[in-house]
């Protein structure tokens, strides 16, 4: 509906004050853009997402059938742990109901809790760090790589006080957080890792997949994940204590017969438990996964090959460690200078005019209005001082990534999924758009 409005706005001020100026522009430049009322490049949508095969519809039926919809012992749940533990070669795999959960219970095993401080990104999904409230700790943001969108591992440890336990990095958009210096840091300041997973299935960091480096990864599997059943989550680890207390934990302090190892003590918990039906779904939704993991890669290194040639496109770029990208988010940055000046916005409008659907990405999360409204609660203010918060808010500045939050341009993972003629037309939009970016702009002021 956003999408119509607009266009039809832009429609109306390109007839009213530019159509002779775009008449005159199209002469020499070629077919206008469809925001100034040419013919949209793309008229087939791209692939949908989820996509569901008869192998998905037996799993389902089957635990429908077995009227045993609950996690039980030696059922489907057991049966996707194992065959995702295997496939990411770690020792053990929770699946929780979903990626905040996966993370909650690694946070809480790990024992972080009030005056601890833990090191996350401001370029990530709030869950990354509502977790680290939930436990009462604090979130320290360190900023951004702008080039990579990855958390900017040089700028850690000026980050790090005698309070920090944790180092949170993202595997952002799919591909991986620069982990050597991450863990050589950790291991120097005695810091655990907690690696946020929840957009990179498959995702490796010298040829080991991400989640497998640290203490604990976590995985989502909501319904935008390119391993998806819905709501779902898993967390990774191959440290036997850690299981037993994040067993414990998301099962209300209970044992669901995964860990043998003995916890000297009971423990309190919550119920985050996967249902049959996620595991169930979970488990033929990974029988493609691969074949898709592959396309994705393919139709991303093309559409780069082709972005690459295109002036104010700077794709995000991948660490020399990052050996395989999961391409959950196929990010670049727009720079309107080559454009004519034409706003990011108007890019991305006249974009998703051509029928490539894009989006800003992620505004600055670590000025967001639920932070303050958080560290002003009765619990957190039973907590920290006033200084305490205060000094909080005086570190908070990261720079680069406000920046990133102007500039950043995203396609969904599902875009890549078809033809390189798809890739094509998605160039070839940019390119359009280049050529016209004076009119539109014209258009847009007028
Ligand atoms: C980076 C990141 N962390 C955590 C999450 C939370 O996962 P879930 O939505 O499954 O709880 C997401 C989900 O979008 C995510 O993208």
């Amino acid at each position: 509906m956003e999408r119509y409005r607009s266009r039809r706005v832009f429609l109306s001020m390109a007839s009213v004050a530019g159509a002779a100026g775009v008449r005159a522009a199209a002469a020499t430049l070629g077919d206008p853009p469809a925001v100034l009322g040419g013919k949209p490049i793309r008229k087939k949508p791209f692939s949908s997402w989820p996509l569901v095969r008869k192998n998905d519809e037996r799993a389902w039926m089957d635990v429908l059938r077995s009227l045993q919809w609950n996690r039980r012992r030696g059922g489907a749940v057991k049966n996707f742990e194992e065959i995702w533990a295997r496939r990411l070669g770690a020792r053990h795999c929770l699946a929780t109901s979903g990626g905040t959960t996966a993370l909650w219970t690694a946070l809480n095993a790990l024992d972080i809790g009030p005056k601890d401080e833990v090191l996350v990104p401001p370029y990530t999904f709030i869950a990354t760090v509502n977790v680290v409230l939930l436990q009462h700790a604090l979130p320290v943001f360190v900023d951004t790589d702008r080039e990579t969108f990855q958390i900017d591992a040089t700028k850690i440890d000026e980050r790090i006080t005698p309070r920090t336990r944790c180092i949170l990095p993202v595997h952002l958009g799919g591909a991986s957080a620069e982990m050597d210096m991450i863990l050589t840091l950790a291991k120097k300041h005695g810091l655990s890792v907690v690696e946020d997973a929840c957009q990179s299935h498959l995702a490796e960091w010298r040829k080991q997949p991400v989640s497998t480096l640290g203490d604990a990864g976590c995985f989502s599997f909501q319904a935008s994940k390119n391993l998806n059943c819905g709501e779902g989550g898993a967390l990774i680890t191959n440290n036997d204590e850690l299981l037993a207390k994040a067993e414990r934990f998301h099962s209300n302090g209970g044992s669901v017969g995964k860990s043998s190892t003995p916890l000297p003590h009971n423990t309190n918990g919550c119920n985050l438990r996967m249902t049959e039906f996620q595991g169930a779904l979970l488990s033929s939704q990974f029988d493609r996964l691969e074949d898709q993991a592959s396309a994705r890669e393919n139709n991303a290194g093309y559409l780069t090959s082709m972005f690459d040639e295109i002036e104010g496109i700077e794709p995000a770029r991948m660490y020399k460690g990052c050996t395989r990208n999961a391409y959950h988010l196929y990010m670049f940055r727009y720079d309107s200078r080559a454009f004519a000046d034409l706003p990011r916005e108007g890019f991305i409008e006249a974009l998703r005019a051509e029928g490539v659907h894009c989006s800003a990405g992620y505004s600055p999360l670590n000025k967001d209005k639920f932070l303050d409204y958080t560290l002003r609660s009765r619990a957190f203010r039973a907590i920290y001082s006033d200084r305490e918060i205060n000094d909080w808010h005086e570190r908070n500045h990261t720079p680069e990534n406000d920046r990133l939050c102007e500039e950043a341009v995203w396609f969904t993972q599902s875009m890549l999924l078809g033809s390189r003629g798809d890739m094509e037309q998605i160039a070839e939009a940019v390119r359009k758009i280049q050529r016209f970016g004076a009119e539109i702009r014209k258009a847009a002021a007028s």
